[in-house]
């Protein structure tokens, strides 16, 4: 049995999938970072099983010049994943032939967007259903939802779901709750169901599968470990103090070739550590969360664990490279993977230089929003992680939302993060990308916790200062 709305989502994938089935060709055009890969991957098996012959391109944002050159192409039937919801219009206005499988804020005229729309019914986002797809379900598990529909009653599609969950995974949606709901929670018990995947509270830091455990502490930001997070010998000392995960003559081992009990004895030590260094209850206990493990994925590989196999694919899309991470999610083991991993290196280095430059150059603190300009220092496709990450650093208000902005070829690359604790007071930053980027002459939008846009470089200094009025209404209405 399925909730009311993952039905409502498959009948309209069902619909969806009739029309993908006729075309004699489809083209898939999808979003450059971790849950866009997955959802590519997905859809790509989900034609390959089909017979549907396909190609497929990767774009950084969907914007009117992209669409404008789709339209020009003149593509018998388009795909759209992970991004597409906030140009229904234009697919209206040109006629075009199109499925669009997205999680972002939809945005257009209300006949187009509505959930029953007559004029574009191929458009399947849980926000047409009143579910948010800011944590229930991500760009990836909508097209899971619509590449069930295509297998139909002839192929199971399900063993998807470990991918679908990759893509909720490097989109964050497990932060709400400290684990997948909703929509996401149905497809990982189908994943669970069909053998693909498992979960189980474990350590919440980052490279379980392929990290030496000390430098998985040196490593964490999410929680910053004061004293241990940078300090490679501090690391060290801790493990051997704790007396579990370092071993003299073995030296460091990895997270999975603990017993139980080293791993008792590290979770305690660290709580330890955090409970004398003041922390609150709330960010003790994130050192623990429900972990999910690809078990069709050999132990000791990125891919074995959702949260080190997103990273993976983000160090390969955010650097041109998106054909990369989907040729390893469908399964390429040698040139694909070993290409991955060199960019994985790569993409390391500029995460802990970018969270570098926010620490030293600092954030501007305004009366409802701060921000950092980082000109060409961090690249505008990590900024947006950069801006998420540095919410652990010490000159960062948890108070407030934290704006990005670098520089693009088309202008000001801004990414803006939140907190729950905001939307609940009213923020929602889709909506104030939406509208502030719009009123300096850009374009953006995203979530309520997160989103982005790009704006003319003359109005960036506009653009904060009506950015923070926007947010400061926000919160006070
Ligand atoms: O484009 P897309 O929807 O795929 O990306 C979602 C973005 O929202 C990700 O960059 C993710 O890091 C961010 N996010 C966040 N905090 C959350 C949930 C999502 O920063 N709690
Ligand atoms: O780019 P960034 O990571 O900051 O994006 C945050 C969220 O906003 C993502 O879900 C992204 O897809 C969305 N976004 C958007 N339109 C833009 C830029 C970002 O919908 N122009
Ligand atoms: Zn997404």
């Amino acid at each position: 049995m399925v909730s009311d709305t993952f039905a409502k989502l498959s009948e309209r994938a069902a619909l969806c999938a009739e029309k993908l089935k006729q075309a004699k060709k489809v083209h898939l055009v999808s979003h450059i970072d971790a849950d866009g890969i997955s959802s590519a991957a997905i859809m790509n098996l989900s034609f390959e099983r089909a017979g549907i012959p396909y190609t497929a391109e990767f774009v950084k944002k969907l914007d009117e010049r992209v669409m404008v050159r789709l339209l020009e192409e003149n593509h018998e039937m388009l795909v759209f994943t992970d991004l597409g919801s906030a140009m229904v219009d234009f697919i209206v206005d040109n006629r075009m032939s199109a499925v669009i499988a997205d999680h972002h804020q939809p945005n257009g005229r209300p006949e187009n967007i509505a959930a029953d729309s007559a004029t574009f019914p191929y458009h399947i986002n849980p926000h047409l259903f009143g579910a948010n797809g800011g944590f229930e379900i991500s760009g990836s598990g909508v097209s899971y939802i619509l590449a069930c529909e295509i297998g139909g009653k002839e192929t199971d599609n399900t063993d998807l779901a470990g991918l679908a969950i990759v893509g909720a995974i490097g989109d964050m949606q497990n932060r709400k709750y400290g684990k997948l709901a909703g929509l996401n929670r149905e497809i990982l018990e189908q994943g669970a169901q069909a053998g693909v995947i498992k979960y189980a509270p474990d350590l919440s830091l980052f490279g379980k599968q392929t990290r030496p455990i000390f430098k998985i502490l040196q490593f964490s930001s999410e929680p910053y470990l004061p004293g241990l997070t940078g300090d490679e010998e501090a690391c060290i000392r801790f493990l051997q103090t704790a007396g579990a995960g370092y071993d003299q003559r073995d030296g460091a081992k990895l997270w999975i070739e603990l017993s139980m009990d080293e791993k008792r004895i590290i979770i305690s030590a660290l709580m330890k550590f955090c409970d004398e260094r003041g922390f609150s209850s709330r960010r003790t206990q994130e050192l623990i969360r429900e972990c999910y493990t690809l078990l069709n994925e050999k132990e000791g590989t990125e891919m074995r664990d959702a949260s080190e196999f997103s990273t993976l694919l983000n160090a390969t899309g955010r650097y041109d490279k998106a054909e990369t991470g989907v040729r390893v999610c469908m399964g390429d083991r040698d040139d694909a993977l070993s290409a991955a991993r060199t960019l994985l290196s790569e993409h390391r280095k500029n995460l802990v230089n970018g969270l570098n430059f926010v620490r030293e150059n600092g954030v501007t603190q305004l009366k409802n929003i701060q921000y950092f300009y980082s000109g060409e220092e961090i690249k505008e496709t990590i900024v947006g992680i950069i801006a998420g990450m540095a919410s652990s650093l010490e000159n960062v208000d948890r108070k407030k939302p934290i704006i990005g902005m670098a520089d693009s070829e088309d202008g000001i690359k801004i990414s803006s993060r939140g907190t729950q604790d905001l939307i609940r007071r009213g923020m929602n930053l889709s909506k104030a990308m939406n509208d502030v980027t719009e009123a300096v002459g850009g374009a953006g939008g995203g979530h309520d916790i997160a989103a982005g846009g790009t704006i003319p470089p003359e109005k960036a200094d506009e653009f904060i200062v009506l950015l923070d009025e926007y947010i400061g209404r926000q919160l006070n209405q």
